[in-house]
């Protein structure tokens, strides 16, 4: 089943203090952003990508999508002042009637085409699918230092993307979250709270999100080991 990638990478990456755009980081000797645009340009399901970024790097990126001669990305939209607002405006401009979408952090590059399938899948048949991993810590609720609770860790789950939906229904979720004003930290929790029923798929814990100095230290070990596999 095909499908079109929004990818949000119009972030600052404040967390990795790089002194720039974390997506322009080198693994490797490749920039995170090819690592992650290289899976969906390689996958034969992928109809075309939709990249979110910021006004001032548009052409940096399109540098890099020459350089690294990507054919798929068919749009470069501006990213907005969230993660979310940087999603709806990469939904937005997507032409065909209402395919399966997928939308996956620019700063996730190690996700697996096997798992892409997957989500693909499941999304035709339910409302979304998503991809999570068991919580490997025990997490507490605290305030002001003091614990309140420990939370029951069986039914926590740690959320990644890629996330996939059908265009109509993640645009309506978009819509309906600017209305109401509401931010989530990720797209499928505005379709949750629309009642709509999402599938979650195991995830792999290989697949993070580059977000603090030390993840890259992991990202060039999980690297090191692929091509050792
Ligand atoms: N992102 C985006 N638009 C924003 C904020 C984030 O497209 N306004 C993207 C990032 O580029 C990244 C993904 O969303 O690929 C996940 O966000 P995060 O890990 O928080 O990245 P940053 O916002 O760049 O990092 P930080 O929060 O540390 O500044
Ligand atoms: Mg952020």
């Amino acid at each position: 089943m095909d499908y079109y990638a929004v990818i949000p990478a119009a972030g600052q990456g404040k967390r990795m203090k790089a002194g720039m755009n974390k997506q322009f980081i080198k693994l490797n000797g490749i920039p995170v952003i090819i690592h992650t645009l290289r899976v969906f340009e390689q996958d034969e399901a992928c109809r075309g990508i939709i990249l979110a970024v910021n006004e001032n790097e548009v052409s940096i990126f399109q540098e890099l999508i020459r350089d690294y001669q990507l054919n798929k990305v068919l749009n470069i939209v501006i990213g907005g002042k969230e993660r979310q607002h940087s999603v709806y405006n990469g939904l937005k401009v997507i032409q065909e009637r209402d395919p399966i979408v997928l939308i996956h952090d620019g700063a996730r590059p190690f996700i697996k085409k096997r798992m892409i399938h997957e989500l693909v899948r499941y999304a035709v048949q339910y409302d979304g699918a998503i991809v999570a991993v068991p919580v490997k810590d025990t997490i507490k609720a605290v305030r002001n230092n003091i614990v309140e609770k420990t939370v029951e860790r069986s039914s926590l789950w740690a959320v990644q993307t890629p996330q996939a939906f059908r265009l109509s229904v993640i645009l309506k979720a978009h819509e309906e979250a600017e209305k109401d004003q509401f931010l989530g930290t990720d797209d499928s929790s505005l379709v949750e709270r629309l009642g709509k029923n999402v599938y979650m798929v195991m995830g792999d814990y290989e697949n993070i999100k580059l977000t603090t100095p030390e993840d890259l230290i992991y990202g060039e070990a999980i690297l090191a080991n692929r091509k050792g596999e």
